[in-house]
C-alpha cells in the first residue's frame, strides 16, 4: 500500500509471464509493497482475468504464447471498457523495435529485463497514481446524478420522475431488444436526462401561466445544455444522444435539431414514450393527473399525428397492460 494526499491507494495488478519464476518474482515483490497481485500464463489467459476482475494495472511480458504482449495491450487499449488502465511492457534492454511495436500498441510505460525492483515499483505507483486520478473523474458520475435529483427537488409536482422514468425505459427497452449498453445508458439519462433545466431560471421553470416564445427558447435550450454538462464523461458516451434528443418527434417537429423517424436514437425514442406518460398521469399546478387510459387515448392521437414512434409506443401499452393484469393478479391472491 502506498500513500498520496494523505489518501491511502491500493491497486490489483495483472502479471502476465509465461516464465513462472517471474511471475513468482514479480508476486512476491509486488506483495510485499501490498498490492493485490493476480497472475496469467499466457495472453489469452490475461485477457480473460481482465473480464473476470477490476484490474488496476497490467505488467505484460512481450514474448508469449498465444496473444503475445503486444496483442493484449492493443485489445486493452481498444476496448471502452479496459482502455484506462496503465499497460507496462516488459522488453529486452537493447530491442528498440519492440518498443516501437509496444508505443505502437498503446503502452503506457516500458521496463528492461532483468527487471530493476526500485524502477519497478516506483513506475507502477506513478501510473497508479494517475489511474487514480481518473478513476475520480469517473466517480463525477455520481456528482451529476445527485444534480439531476436536486434539480428535480425544485419541482415538487415532478417528485420521483427521474427514478420512474429510468426503471420504466429500462424495463420497456428490455421488452423491445435493447443490448445491455445501451440499457445501461438508458437507465442512466433516465435521472439525467433534464440535467439541463439547472440553467433554467424559476421564473420560467415553475411559471404556472402560459410561457412567452421567449421563454420557450430557453426552456427548449435545456437538452443542448444537458448534453454539454454531461460531455467530460467517458462512461457516458451513450448517455449524451438521449439527453440531446429526448424531446425530438418523429415527424422532426421536435426539437433542438428536428431529425425526424429512425434517425432519433431508438433509446431517447423509448424515453420520450415513458416520459410523455409520466407526465399526462402525475399532477401539476394547472391540471390534474390523467387516469392510464386517458394518458394512453391523447398518446394515441399523437403517434397519428406522428409526433411518437408507433411500434415503441405499440411495445409500451402491451408493457402497461401486463401491469396491470399482475396487479389484479396479485390483488386477486391477496383477497382485495
Ligand atoms: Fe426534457
Amino acid at each position: 500500500m502506498f500513500y498520496q494526499s494523505h489518501q491511502l491507494v491500493t491497486g490489483t495488478v495483472l502479471v502476465a509471464d509465461d516464465e513462472v519464476a517471474n511471475r513468482e518474482l514479480l508476486e512476491e515483490l509486488l506483495s510485499a509493497q501490498g498490492f493485490t497481485v493476480v497472475t496469467a500464463p499466457d495472453g489469452n489467459s490475461a485477457l480473460n482475468e481482465l473480464r473476470c476482475r477490476r484490474i488496476d494495472l497490467v505488467l505484460l511480458d512481450v514474448m508469449m504464447p498465444g496473444s503475445t504482449g503486444y496483442t493484449v495491450c492493443q485489445q486493452i487499449k481498444s476496448n471502452p471498457e479496459t482502455y484506462l488502465i496503465p499497460v507496462v511492457l516488459a522488453t529486452a534492454l537493447s530491442d528498440k523495435q519492440a518498443r516501437l511495436e509496444g508505443i505502437r500498441a498503446g503502452a503506457d510505460e516500458f521496463l528492461t529485463r532483468p527487471l530493476d525492483p526500485v524502477e519497478l515499483l516506483a513506475r507502477v505507483r506513478s501510473l497508479l497514481r494517475l489511474k487514480l486520478r481518473t478513476d475520480e473523474l469517473e466517480r463525477a458520475e455520481t456528482v451529476l446524478f445527485s444534480l439531476a435529483r436536486s434539480i428535480e427537488s425544485r419541482d415538487p409536482y415532478t417528485h420521483g420522475h427521474c427514478e420512474r422514468l429510468a426503471d420504466e425505459s429500462v424495463a420497456l427497452a428490455t421488452q423491445i431488444g435493447l443490448g445491455e449498453e445501451e440499457i445501461t445508458a438508458l437507465r442512466r439519462a433516465g435521472v439525467v436526462h433534464d440535467i439541463g433545466k439547472v440553467a433554467i431560471p424559476d421564473a420560467i421553470l415553475l411559471k404556472p401561466g402560459p410561457l412567452s416564445e421567449d421563454e420557450w427558447k430557453v426552456i427548449r435550450s435545456h437538452p443542448v445544455t444537458g448534453e454539454r454538462i454531461c460531455q467530460p464523461l467517458k462512461s457516458f458516451r451513450l448517455v449524451l444522444p438521449i439527453i440531446r434528443h429526448h424531446h425530438e418527434k418523429y415527424d422532426g417537429s421536435g426539437y433542438p435539431d428536428g431529425i425526424k423517424g429512425e434517425s432519433i436514437p431508438i433509446a431517447a425514442r423509448i424515453l420520450q414514450v415513458v416520459d410523455v406518460f409520466d407526465a399526462l398521469t402525475t399532477a401539476r399546478p394547472y391540471k390534474k393527473a390523467l387516469s392510464t387510459p386517458e394518458a394512453l387515448q391523447i398518446m394515441k392521437s399523437e403517434v397519428e399525428k406522428g409526433w411518437w414512434d408507433a411500434k415503441v409506443f405499440e411495445q409500451f401499452e402491451r408493457m402497461i397492460g401486463a401491469a396491470k393484469a399482475q396487479v389484479l393478479i396479485r390483488s386477486h391472491a391477496s383477497g382485495i
